[in-house]
């Protein structure tokens, strides 16, 4: 699936680094879930969009390595580092990378797949590189209302396909969440959408678009989908 969207998006993670951190709160209750539900306590770790090193964050298990990759330069200066930390500020989609990262006990990834290009050969990639998988997405229902206000294509993946990729390559057990985060008004919603950088596609909407989303909007809430994977290659 190709979103024009992809191109602007890192540029934009990039840019707002310092204030994504101040906007997603979604994506910090995605990122507990994620780790709270890996029991196996695995050691080699490859981190997908790993941003700011949420993920990292959350890990509290000893761990021997840790790589993350994030071709957005402003979020990798914002990850911590120490002798356990590999940082690759690199495009996870690019085959010949992965390949050569080596075996990994686990692959996780969250709040950033959403954003791949070919999600399948993604996939497909990455179970030959892991027996384990932990991902958190953003879905096709994530800001619904918006879509269906405006008729924009939503370039967000579509969860039940998603599930239909990974059950080739993994046993999976997932979980799909709508969480609602509401708002004093549409104004606060729109800046929120700005800042939090789970949408590339607002930006494409025109000035009298945006003014009409503003006013017409029906709903105190913004509602994210997120669809949870916790798999085990077949
Ligand atoms: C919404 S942030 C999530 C960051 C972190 N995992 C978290 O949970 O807070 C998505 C991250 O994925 C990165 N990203 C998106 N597409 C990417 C790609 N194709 N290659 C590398 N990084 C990518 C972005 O630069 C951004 O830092």
């Amino acid at each position: 699936m190709t979103h024009p969207a992809t191109s602007l998006h890192t540029n934009e993670f990039s840019r707002r680094a310092n204030s994504y951190l101040k906007h997603n709160i979604i994506q910090e209750q995605v990122v507990k879930k994620l780790i709270q539900n890996i029991k196996t306590k695995p050691k080699n770790i490859l981190d997908l969009g790993c941003g700011a090193g949420a993920v990292y964050h959350e890990i509290n298990w000893e761990i021997d390595k840790f790589t993350g990759i994030d071709q957005a330069k402003n979020m990798c200066t914002l990850h911590p580092r120490d002798k356990k930390v590999i940082l690759l500020e690199q495009n996870f989609e690019n085959e010949n990378l992965l390949k050569n990262l080596g075996h990994f006990d686990i692959v996780i990834s969250s709040s950033a797949l959403q954003w791949a290009n070919d999600i399948e050969k993604l996939i497909e990639n990455i179970s030959k590189i892991t027996d384990n998988i932990a991902f958190a997405l953003f879905c096709d229902g994530t800001f619904n209302a918006i879509y269906t206000l405006t008729k924009m294509p939503n370039f967000l993946p579509n969860s039940k396909h998603l599930l239909k990729i990974l059950k080739k390559y993994f046993h999976i057990k997932h979980e799909k969440i709508i969480y609602r985060l509401n708002f004093k008004d549409n104004i606060s919603k729109f800046r929120y959408i700005k800042q939090s950088g789970v949408s590339g596609g607002e930006r494409k909407l025109t000035l009298t678009q945006t003014k009409s989303l503003i006013k017409n909007y029906p709903h105190t809430y913004l509602e994210f989908e997120v669809l949870f994977v916790w798999g085990k290659k077949i």
